[in-house]
């Protein structure tokens, strides 16, 4: 997979792709990231990429053209269409279903907004979809690129083992992770569940299954399906 982030700041992902899974992915060339500053694309001298508003008003808002300069000119220079999306607070709430959804894609381009907004041009015209990590303003959109990268690089095929690990992630749609512990089974006189170092493999599955029920019940109602929303049976 590759992915592309189109943005003003080309520095600020230096450090942050290099390491964990995004960091073994690139090792591994099953990711591959291309940071591309907005600015080359820029149509005068002083390489300007923002206006003042149409209408007035505060602050200052990013112009068109450079954005459709460089997808232009990465397009060309690819095989296949990029994917692109525009980072903006006014975007469909990402989550593990968009992740999912995207780590599907052979190209992705990650679209950063910066100042008071983006011409509305760009997320018509240009995007095919405009995502928010949540409900918050950020002062740009390369710190939820970062968040887009990371959960997406996981659940591409071969960058985390086969093991467990994303099986548990496609959980994470419908509910919360079950606690974990490792030693020392007694720290400070807090015990670790004992059903844990039973041994009784179908034991800890129930014990950990109706964990992660309890927990999302209480903080996250919101992720239940109907039926576990009902919790029959439950001890809390
Ligand atoms: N840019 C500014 N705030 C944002 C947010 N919450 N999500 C994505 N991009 C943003």
């Amino acid at each position: 997979m590759k992915i592309g982030i189109l943005t003003i700041f080309p520095n600020f992902f230096d450090g942050v792709f290099q390491f964990g899974v995004v960091g073994q992915a690139r090792k591994k060339s099953l990711l591959q990231i291309e940071i591309v500053d907005l600015r080359e694309f820029a149509e005068d001298s002083h390489r300007t990429v923002d206006d003042r508003p149409y209408g007035g008003g505060a602050g200052m808002v990013m112009k068109p053209e450079p954005f459709f300069r460089a997808v232009e000119s990465l397009t060309r220079a690819e095989q296949e269409a990029f994917h692109i999306a525009l980072l903006s607070p006014s975007g469909a709430q990402f989550d593990q279903r968009k992740a999912k959804e995207l780590s599907l894609k052979t190209r992705l381009l990650l679209l950063c907004g910066r100042y008071e907004g983006v011409d509305h041009r760009v997320a018509e015209r240009l995007a095919h979809e405009e995502i928010s990590i949540g409900d918050y303003v950020l002062s740009g959109g390369e710190l939820a690129a970062a968040v887009v990268v990371d959960a997406v690089a996981r659940l591409i095929p071969g960058v985390v083992g086969e093991g467990q690990s994303v099986l548990k992630d496609s959980f994470m749609e419908e509910s919360l992770a079950h606690p974990q512990f490792t030693r020392p089974a007694d720290f400070r006189g807090w015990r670790v569940p004992d059903v844990l170092l039973s041994g009784d493999h179908e034991a800890i599955r129930k014990w950990r299954e109706e964990q992660a029920l309890q927990q999302t019940r209480r903080r996250r109602p919101d992720l239940l399906t109907e039926s576990n929303a009902a919790g029959e049976g439950e001890q809390s």
